[in-house]
């Protein structure tokens, strides 16, 4: 019955069109005016979950995944194909052409690679003479690497057939691809509307080469000179700050930081310069790939509304330790590369007064050799109270971020810092030196914060508020309402996913 009822509405429809085509037209719904959507593409050189050495990796996997929750973008990512890129993704990885890409005087093969993962596409760049090769960088060659992949993405785009809106290079690795766009191709008619955006992770890391390799390695005419030149070598990111329509970092305090000498390792004159074009996002984290309710490497799961699940972490991390297993001594833990902008110098200086106490220390990470060898020796002198890991594994650090009581990072300098948010999450109370990132995700415990801060680096006043968190630990109840505090802060991408794309259109007016 129904059927016959459909499939005569169905002719119904085809005769009217066939008989009166105008009259159709008039009583069709008012046509929707549906607005392309806004291309955004990232160039990188790393994104969780196929590669990472550190938080740049994870901020590319999971904002471009915040940004394309929202249908009006189209966002995609493009990356190397580094023979490291995990095996599991890999083999899902899908071929989808190849074309040569000039550099300077040569001509290089470029793989192009295709993988979708929640509603973002991603692109790697295969050329197994430079990629093919174990880790991401500390090559001899890795300009001329990087000027490959960023020459790669300015050609792929005719490829795919994909002119972004918005081109937006991350770190010194991606600079040369906004180069690269205000110098040779927005003279051509499809990359002339394409805004370039750059975000510096760390400007400590600018890529600095001779300045006579710009043509015969880069590609890049002399006539554009002035736009690298910096203290009379290429300065990469200094190039890209001077080319694109915004550049930003990641907090709002370390966009402040930057245009001071102490924290721009010299790049200070030129962010000052540029500032009106400077904005600083807060970074945010993978609220589903870190929650402690589903966290598969955990002893126990649990949330903030049931913590319950954390007591069994703790004891399990201790037996797992070789600590002795006591519920009431309290965990500090820091998981940190070992390098001096990371605050080790103030903890060298006080940890041993720190450790008087009765509390368990727990270090996990890999750096300079001076504090491995340090880190190391301290364990030995205090075993059964502290324990040195000098290496770096997920699993075990994720242990230790449920494990512990109290997350150390008294950095010198940190542009965001991701590990006191997950911390958090894990309901670790961060301590903190008010710097860049830390100074905008934890606030002082004594105004209702979510965890201790310090201003000064000063290895003493760390060392007063280690001693005021221990002391709060001791009050149960203000502990418990403190540790949910810090697992209830708000770390997601949603507010600074917003700010991104607020700063993707000022960048298109
Ligand atoms: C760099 C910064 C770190 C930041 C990360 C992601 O690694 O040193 O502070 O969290 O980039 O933006």
């Amino acid at each position: 019955m129904s059927a016959t009822k459909s499939g005569s509405k169905l002719k119904k429809v085809a005769v009217e069109v066939v008989e009166t085509p105008e009259k159709v037209k008039e009583t069709a719904a008012p046509e929707v005016v549906v607005e392309a959507k806004k291309k955004i593409l990232f160039v990188a050189s790393e994104a969780a979950p196929f590669i990472a050495t550190g938080g740049l990796a994870e901020v590319i996997g999971s904002l471009s995944k915040a940004i394309a929750k929202d249908e009006r973008y189209d966002v995609r990512v493009i990356l190397p194909l580094y023979q490291d890129i995990k095996k599991e993704y890999r083999k899902d990885f899908r071929f989808i052409g190849n074309i040569f890409v000039p550099l300077s005087w040569r001509n290089q093969y470029c793989g192009i690679f295709e993988y979708v993962a929640n509603n973002v596409t991603f692109y790697f760049v295969d050329n197994e003479y430079y990629f093919k090769r174990p880790g991401c960088y500390g090559y001899y060659d890795d300009g001329e690497r990087f000027a490959f992949f960023c020459r790669s993405v300015m050609e792929i785009l005719g490829f795919i057939n994909f002119y972004p809106d918005i081109l937006h290079c991350h770190d010194w690795q991606a600079a040369l691809a906004a180069l690269y766009l205000k110098t040779i191709y927005c003279f051509r008619p499809e990359y002339q509307f394409i805004r370039a955006v750059f975000t510096i992770h760390n400007i400590e890391y600018q890529g600095k080469y001779s300045m006579d390799i710009l043509e015969d390695l880069f590609g890049i005419s002399y006539r554009f000179k002035y736009l690298v030149e910096y203290d009379r070598c290429i300065n990469l990111m200094k190039g890209a700050i001077e080319c694109c329509e915004r550049f930003s970092t990641v907090s709002p305090t370390y966009a402040n930081e930057i245009k001071d000498p102490y924290y721009a390792h010299g790049l200070d004159q030129i962010v000052r310069r540029n500032e009106f074009k400077l904005t600083g996002i807060l970074n945010g984290i993978d609220p589903d790939y870190y929650d402690p309710a589903t966290d598969k490497a955990l002893f126990a799961n649990y949330s903030a509304a049931d913590p319950s699940g954390k007591k069994i972490c703790k004891e399990e991390l201790q037996k797992m330790l070789g600590l002795p297993v006591k519920p009431e001594t309290p965990i500090i833990a820091m998981i940190s590369r070992l390098v001096s902008h990371k605050g080790l110098d103030l903890v060298r200086e006080v940890i041993e007064q720190a450790l008087r106490q009765d509390v368990q220390f727990v270090l996990l990470g890999t750096g300079d050799s001076g504090y491995e060898n340090y880190f190391t020796d301290l364990a030995r002198r205090y075993q059964g109270k502290v324990v040195s890991i000098i290496s770096f594994n997920s699993d075990l650090s994720r242990k230790i971020y449920s494990g512990a009581d109290l997350f150390l990072m008294p950095s010198k300098s940190e542009p965001c810092g991701l590990s006191q948010m997950i911390a958090s999450r894990y309901g670790t109370v961060a301590i903190v030196r008010e710097t860049g990132g830390l100074k905008d995700s934890i606030s002082p415990y004594g105004a209702g914060g979510n965890g201790f801060t310090f201003s000064n680096y000063n290895a003493y006043d760390m060392l007063y508020v280690i001693n005021e968190a221990l002391g709060v630990y001791k009050i149960k109840e203000e502990w418990t309402r403190l540790v949910r505090r810090a697992m209830e802060t708000d770390f997601t991408w949603s507010t600074s996913a917003k700010s991104y794309v607020g700063l993707y259109l000022d960048a298109l007016k």
